[in-house]
């Protein structure tokens, strides 16, 4: 006997456990050609065989018959700004002028909660059209633009993590706040949504440079005062962003060092980008136990360099995959990872589908500390998934068709693939969002 509330038929690839090296990740993959999938109260009871499990089926209840589609854990978008959804595609600038000429005035318009939860609907919807079941989510300067969000997230029971802009210098006077105000509004934001549902609260400040010491010095009392929340920053993306930090903190060696003096390193931090990074940097990285977002459609799009996959694995640093829109040019993870894959390319490095696939999953929960929770369909996780559809064009079908394996088929998804492929999103054990019958995609 197994209770369940839902049963779903259909093939499942997902990475059994935790790795630590490519070949490792190659090691603990899992396909399961014909398999159903049993959900009970949101989480995962069991994943069998379709011979082994259809004895378990109770006849009143049915079962959703997803045969020829593959199902996967819900995507963990690690990166993602959702204020910035409206200014994809802004053309011509590297980081800091991208962020002075098009970024701040966009983020301007989040002081109006009206227009706030106007975007955070828009942008919840697209993560789960998508395929994204987690995110952790910039919002900008004003408690408005969380309250949006979450408030959105909630009603969907969305895993979730977000968390008010910090910034006190640099920036327009319409976004400069001092660092006693977003020291208050932080805390007034952390103790109303932190753990609502499977909500998350990340304390946010936005780059070194937009942050005085006294800034930092709150966000080190905000960490200690709260120590289960998540912390999300930027670190290293661009040369001329390194170059400006080290003008700005002259005390501190290298860019990563500010940080670390702040006590912004540790469990549940994660840094966007890490692309211009020095041995000792990312040493200390892993010393911390802290985690790296790699955004590649942002790095490209953006001219900011080459996220360094390999000296990831190296130095033994958590690592999950973000999309970073509105430098990210999709909210796609299956075109985020086949950039990913160009990326390594250019440096010689060979990324498998089967690794891609993890850090899209398991991988980004590992780096959020929330492997536990979800990232695989073992049995207990919360029931956060995505059904496939891997041939919906007629391209796809020429090519899946010429597929020998399954490893293959993934390559094909990250190559070609995009949201046409996404059919259902699952959201703690409930269908939240369904692609049209007669959509592709
Ligand atoms: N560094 C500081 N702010 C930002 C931002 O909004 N986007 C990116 N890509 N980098 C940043
Ligand atoms: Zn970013």
């Amino acid at each position: 006997m197994i209770a369940y509330d839902t049963a779903i038929r259909g093939a499942f690839f997902d990475i059994a456990q935790v790795a630590d090296s490519a070949d490792d990740i190659a090691r603990h993959a899992r396909y399961l050609p014909d398999g159903v999938l049993f959900i009970a109260g949101g989480h995962i009871q069991a994943l069998l065989p379709w011979q082994e499990g259809e004895q378990y089926l109770d006849p009143h209840k049915g079962y959703s018959d997803q045969s020829g589609k593959l199902l996967l854990p819900g995507f963990i978008d690690a990166h993602v700004h959702y204020p910035q959804t409206e200014m994809i595609g802004a053309f011509g600038e590297q980081l800091l002028e991208w962020l002075t000429t098009y970024t701040f005035p966009v983020e301007s318009q989040f002081s109006d909660e009206a227009y706030a939860k106007e975007i955070a609907e828009f942008f919840l919807g697209q993560l789960l059209s998508h395929g994204t079941t987690t995110a952790l989510v910039f919002c900008t300067l004003h408690p408005e633009s969380v309250n949006a969000l979450f408030t959105e997230a909630l009603r969907l029971n969305m895993r979730l993590i977000a968390g008010k802009v910090m910034m006190d210098r640099h920036t327009p006077d319409y976004l400069t706040e001092t660092a006693e105000e977003s020291y208050q509004q932080t805390r007034a934001l952390i103790q109303r949504w932190h753990k609502q549902g499977r909500l998350g609260y990340a304390i946010t400040p936005r780059f070194a440079p937009t942050s005085t010491p006294e800034l930092l010095s709150a966000v080190r009392q905000l960490r200690q005062a709260f120590p289960d929340t998540w912390l999300q920053t930027h670190l290293s993306e661009n040369p001329n962003e390194v170059a400006w930090v080290k003008d700005l903190w002259p005390e501190h060696e290298r860019y990563l060092d500010v940080y670390h003096h702040y006590g912004l390193t540790g469990e549940r931090s994660l840094f966007a980008h890490g692309i211009h990074l020095e041995d000792r940097e990312w040493q200390c990285l892993h010393e911390t136990g802290s985690a790296v977002a790699f955004c590649p459609t942002s790095n490209l799009f953006l001219g900011s360099g080459l996220f360094r996959l390999p000296a990831c694995w190296q130095h033994r640093v958590r690592m999950g995959m973000g999309t970073d829109v509105g430098a990210g040019t999709t909210f796609s993870m299956l075109r985020t990872l086949g950039e990913a894959y160009k990326v390594g390319q250019l440096q010689s490095y060979r990324l498998r589908a089967s690794e891609a696939f993890y850090h899209a999953t398991l991988g980004g929960a590992h780096a959020l500390r929330l492997d536990e929770k979800i990232g695989n369909f073992q049995p207990g996780k919360e029931a956060d998934f995505v059904v496939i559809d891997p041939a919906v064009t007629p391209l796809q079908q020429l090519r899946i068709s010429r597929c020998k394996d399954i490893y293959e088929q993934l390559f094909v998804l990250m190559t070609l693939g995009d949201e046409r492929n996404i059919r259902e999103t699952w959201v703690n054990g409930e269908r939240v969002w369904q692609a049209s019958a007669s959509s592709i995609g």
